[in-house]
């Protein structure tokens, strides 16, 4: 097991043996999936019924999509690492409250602080308004919405971590919406050219 891999493990041990909210309404626990080394961490919202069920980020229809949209810019699961900024699922998908927010991200920015991404990509609203606000979740209503800032680049710093964000559609909202495919698309080759640029956090 390589350091990143092993290191997210302990952090998913600490998850499991702490009392979050949503642990007893949920199934599994739902960490992230992909390659511990990879250069671009996206970021979803919160595991769904399929999710939940296999303890898996992104493998319902939300997911099929993210893999054929990857598929499209040369990318696959080797290449990132995903994970939703919620640890479980909240019941029948309802949106998260603020306190349930505040107390699953802390795992979110250890994670993304063993991988050291290049790129954060924040996949729809709330996980994109969670990082425009520099984690501060009570900020997160007062920041725009995805449609204002997807495929732009986003310094941010939270907790002394820099971070370089882009926001990308959520893959359930552009399921068959071909504008919006070709917009992540888009903003996927600006993510790929972040990648090259030869500048570390
Ligand atoms: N939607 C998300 O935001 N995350 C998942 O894991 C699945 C669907």
């Amino acid at each position: 097991m390589g350091k990143n891999e092993e290191e997210l493990r302990q952090i998913e041990i600490e998850i499991i043996g702490a009392d979050l909210p949503l642990k007893e309404l949920s199934k599994n626990l739902v960490f992230g999936k992909g390659n511990p080394e990879a250069r671009i961490v996206f970021v979803g919202e919160a595991a769904g019924r399929n999710e939940d069920e296999q303890g898996i980020p992104f493998v319902g229809a939300a997911g099929k999509n993210l893999d054929n949209l990857l598929e499209k810019v040369g990318l696959s699961l080797e290449d990132i690492y995903v994970t939703n900024i919620l640890k479980y699922r909240p019941p029948e998908n309802r949106n998260p409250s603020i306190s349930e927010i505040k107390i699953h991200t802390p795992y979110l920015l250890k994670q993304i602080s063993v991988i050291k991404p290049k790129v954060v990509c924040s996949l729809g609203n709330y996980a994109t308004k969670f990082f425009l606000a520099g984690g501060d979740v009570d900020r997160m209503k007062e920041m725009p919405g995805i449609t204002s800032v997807h495929g732009k680049v986003k310094m941010i710093e939270i907790n002394g971590m820099k971070i370089k964000l882009i926001p990308l559609f959520h893959p359930a909202a552009i399921i068959y919406k071909r504008s919006l495919i070709d917009d992540w698309e888009k903003d996927m080759e600006i993510v790929k050219g972040e990648l090259n640029q030869k500048k570390l956090l």
